[in-house]
């Protein structure tokens, strides 16, 4: 029920806080101890990265939510990484999908896009998010039926943007986000020069097509793919995309995406999509691609006819 549904948000919140809050303490030690030992271990490769850290505020999130509703499932990043996973990662039960800290690399650099992404999802769909960056004081959230909002009082997305959204823009005038990713199996620097290349040059073709100039404004990279999906609730990117994410990295942003009125898309769209709800998003996928909403009043602004 929406009652049940309103506890679990507050509480949910609640521990997004507390977590971050530990993030900080760690921070504040590091910064006070002069001598900052940036210490990190390397899980698959040299860039994928697992600190002290992580495992502490895992434990912590865990216990919390494991005491609260010991009936929900509980599916986290280091949990799994240390194998005590199940075959399958979400099934249609309710399921608590965290990262107690994404964006490792930038808290071990302490570049503040780092935060902590507790995703609640019911039936295969993530419908509440709370996302915690505690270096900027930045606390996303958003409840099925209840809006998305930034620390609480501003509604997201923030702006209506004069610029139309993707497809009608597509791309041009767009600020893209995409990350450098962690499988550097083939090419150290995870594709990266190949995926601005190819969305300069869609941009251009576009543009040449539509007499539009087809100029993307520009290209960014946090390093937290959790911060991307929240960017882009905001309505601050237009397009994310990555291929290479888990569903701890997503799960919380695309409840607030979605809520937002953003769309979001994966590789593995629902077998029927016919009799799926509207915006009906399957974890499970690797690549996704989220696109920001529209804004309140885009169309009363004439967006159709631009
Ligand atoms: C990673 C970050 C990174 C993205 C990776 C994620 P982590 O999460 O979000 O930006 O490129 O796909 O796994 O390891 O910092 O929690």
């Amino acid at each position: 029920s929406q009652d049940e549904l309103d506890e679990i948000y507050a509480f949910a919140i609640d521990l997004g806080r507390k977590a971050g809050d530990m993030l900080m303490e760690r921070v504040e030690q590091r910064i006070s101890g002069g001598n900052d030992p940036q210490t990190f271990e390397e899980k698959e490769n040299a860039v994928d990265i697992v600190t002290q850290t992580d495992e502490d505020v895992e434990v912590f999130i865990r216990n919390a939510i494991q005491s609260k509703y010991p009936s929900h499932q509980f599916l986290g990043e280091e949990t799994y990484a240390k194998g005590a996973s199940r075959d399958y990662l979400i099934d249609e039960q309710p399921t608590w999908c965290i990262d107690p800290l994404d964006g490792t690399v930038n808290y071990t650099h302490i570049f503040p896009m780092f935060c902590v992404s507790i995703g609640f999802i019911v039936q295969h769909r993530p419908i509440i998010g709370v996302i915690y960056a505690p270096f900027q004081d930045q606390l996303f959230s958003a409840c099925s039926g209840r809006g998305a909002w930034l620390n609480e009082k501003r509604r997201l997305p923030l702006l209506h943007n004069p610029i139309p959204p993707m497809p009608a823009n597509a791309p041009s005038q767009c600020i893209f986000s995409c990350e450098w990713g962690k499988d550097r199996r083939d090419i150290p620097d995870g594709n990266m020069h190949r995926k601005i290349e190819s969305f300069v040059n869609m941009a251009a073709e576009i543009g040449a097509r539509d007499g539009k100039g087809g100029m993307v404004h520009g290209m960014r990279s946090l390093g937290s793919a959790t911060l991307d999906l929240a960017y882009t609730a905001m309505g601050s990117f237009d397009i994310w995309w990555e291929g290479g994410c888990w569903e701890w990295d997503v799960a919380a942003g695309i409840a607030i995406l979605l809520e937002a009125g953003g769309l979001v898309t994966t590789a593995n769209p629902p077998e029927n999509p016919d009799t799926a709800p509207i915006g009906d998003v399957r974890l499970g996928s690797r690549l996704y691609l989220a696109i920001r909403p529209a804004g309140p009043s885009a169309t009363e602004t004439g967006r159709e006819s631009q």
